[in-house]
This record gives structure tokens, C-alpha cells and sequence, in this order.
């Protein structure tokens, strides 16, 4: 697969190239790269980076279908205004919604949170829900293996998420154990849970329920507002306002990552666990 952009403007990166964006890679991979970093856009530290994983993820989702897992993400906030999704018709159906938010609402509410942030220089960030259904129980290589830590894993891989929790996640550490426990009940002839605080995983391994994880994206970090930084040849002082082309909110674009990321997650397990043949004919 693969795209072509001929849409392509650098001539905002080049004003700036030795004019780190406070909140970006751009000092980190001059570091590590010794100065031969991608300035223009970002290199693989932009957003545009996503767009091979949700490619990915096509596949991947193709592949878990066969196996009846689905797997989908919504915006559950941005800007500190949260959203209160009905079910799961509505979240199934965001693709509709500019936000790709499952409670039309508080997507308004958002949009007025985003065109305020936009119109003083600013960005806002948000946070997402990933959920994967009818993942079965035993998907997970524990210990260095475990699904937690491989789902967190490829989540960190998309630009901007700076936390993953799953089920209760940090709220847990302020629960007691009988409040955060999920019992173990039987429906439908089989073993379940009463709730799903464990975020359909115990153990590193799946227990059979839903699986759900939630994504922190920060604030887009470059910002129209004036910002101190530093110039790396001349080393002085420096300040620096970003024009470019950049969205005041991420977290929209990187719903369809978040997917993606947990779809090609899932599928690697369900292959390794041999659900999904590796030979396709
Ligand atoms: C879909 C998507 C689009 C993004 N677009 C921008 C952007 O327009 N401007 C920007 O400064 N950062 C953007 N980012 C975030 C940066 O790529 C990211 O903050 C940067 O690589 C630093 O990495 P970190 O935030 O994970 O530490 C985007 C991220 C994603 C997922």
C-alpha cells in the first residue's frame, strides 16, 4: 500500500529548522539523529505517521472479522468536556461526527471548546476510547508478552498519546478491592463478569470481556501563541510563533490510530494463538 502527497509545504519548517517547537520531537531527534532529523514536517514524528497504521489496521481488521472480533474508538473527551456515549449503535456509527464522538452533544460542546482554543493561539487535547468485542479468554504472552503491555505498547507508537489505562485503570488505585473486583458470574453457559473494571484482562491475558483501554492525547504542541525556545546553531535565546498547518485539537485524527493500533495488536495474538490461520488462501 501506499500513498502519494503532493500536497506539501515546508516552507514554515525551514523559517524555523534550528528553532526547536517546545512540546514536539524536534530537540529530541536533533539529538539522536545529530542534526540529520527530518525538519521538514517532522519526519516519522508527525502525525502523518498514522497514516501507514491505520493501513495496517485495515488488514488487521479484515483478519479479525474472520474470528468475529470487532474493534472500534471514539472521542470520550476533549478540552475537559466529556462525553456520555448511549451505546453502542451510536459508537459504531462516529464515523458520521467531525469529532468521531458517540454523544452529538457534547460534540458541540467540543467544537466550541476547539474554536475558542483556535481563535487565542491555543490547542486542546482529549483523551479516547478504544474497545475490542468478542475477544475470546487466553490472548495474552505473559510476562513480557503480556496483552496490557503489547496494547500499550503500539498505542505509545501514535504521535501525542501520553497515557493508556485500561477498564478502571488510575481511578482503581482509589478503590477498594471490593469495589474494583469484577465477580465472576455465568451467562449464556459461560464464565463472565458482573462489571469490567479489569478492562477485559486479568493477568496480561484476556478474561473474555470486552477489552477496554483509553488514550490521553495532549494538546496539539504546535501553537500559533508566542513561545520561548532556543536556537540551536547560534545556542541563544530565541522566540517562536508556528504558523504552519496545524489542527487545534489531534484527537479526532487519532481515533482511527487508536483503532488501528489495537486491531493490529489483537490480530498478532489471535495469529500466535493459531484463531487466525497465517496462510490465507
Ligand atoms: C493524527 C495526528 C496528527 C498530529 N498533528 C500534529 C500537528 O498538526 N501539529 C503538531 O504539533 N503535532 C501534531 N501531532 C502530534 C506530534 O506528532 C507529537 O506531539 C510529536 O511527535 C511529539 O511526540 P509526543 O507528543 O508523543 O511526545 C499529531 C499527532 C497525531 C496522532
Amino acid at each position: 500500500m501506499l500513498i502519494w502527497n503532493r500536497d506539501i509545504d515546508s516552507s514554515e519548517y525551514e523559517r524555523a529548522r534550528f528553532l526547536p517547537r517546545p512540546g514536539h520531537a524536534d530537540y529530541t531527534a536533533f539529538m539522536k539523529y545529530g542534526g540529520f532529523n527530518d525538519f521538514r514536517g517532522g519526519g516519522r514524528f508527525s502525525g502523518r505517521i498514522t497514516a501507514p497504521l491505520v493501513m495496517a489496521g485495515a488488514l488487521a481488521k479484515k483478519l479479525l472479522n474472520l474470528v468475529d472480533i470487532e474493534v472500534l474508538a471514539h472521542t470520550i473527551a476533549i478540552g475537559g468536556i466529556k462525553a456520555q456515549p448511549k451505546g453502542l449503535d451510536e459508537i459504531r456509527q462516529v464515523d458520521r461526527n467531525p469529532l468521531k464522538c458517540a454523544d452529538t452533544e457534547a460534540a458541540e460542546e467540543m467544537l466550541k471548546v476547539i474554536e475558542r482554543a483556535k481563535k487565542e493561539g491555543d490547542s486542546v487535547g482529549g483523551i479516547i476510547e478504544g474497545t475490542a468485542l468478542k475477544v475470546p479468554a487466553g490472548l495474552g504472552e505473559p510476562v513480557f508478552g503480556t496483552l496490557e503491555g503489547e496494547l500499550a505498547k503500539a498505542l505509545f507508537a501514535i504521535p501525542a498519546v501520553k497515557g493508556v489505562e485500561f477498564g478502571s485503570g488510575f481511578s482503581a488505585a482509589n478503590k477498594k478491592g471490593s469495589e474494583n473486583n469484577d465477580s465472576f458470574i455465568i451467562k449464556n453457559n459461560k464464565i463472565a463478569t458482573a462489571t469490567n473494571n479489569a478492562g477485559g484482562i486479568l493477568g496480561g491475558i484476556s478474561n473474555g470481556m470486552p477489552i477496554v483501554v483509553r488514550v490521553a492525547v495532549k494538546p496539539t504542541s504546535s501553537i500559533a501563541k508566542s513561545q520561548e525556545t532556543v536556537n540551536m546553531e547560534s545556542m541563544e535565546s530565541a522566540s517562536l510563533t508556528i504558523k504552519g498547518r496545524h489542527d487545534t485539537c489531534i484527537v479526532p485524527r487519532a481515533v482511527p490510530a487508536v483503532e488501528a493500533m489495537i486491531a493490529v495488536t489483537l490480530c498478532d495474538f489471535a495469529m500466535r494463538a493459531g484463531l487466525i490461520p497465517r496462510v490465507i488462501k
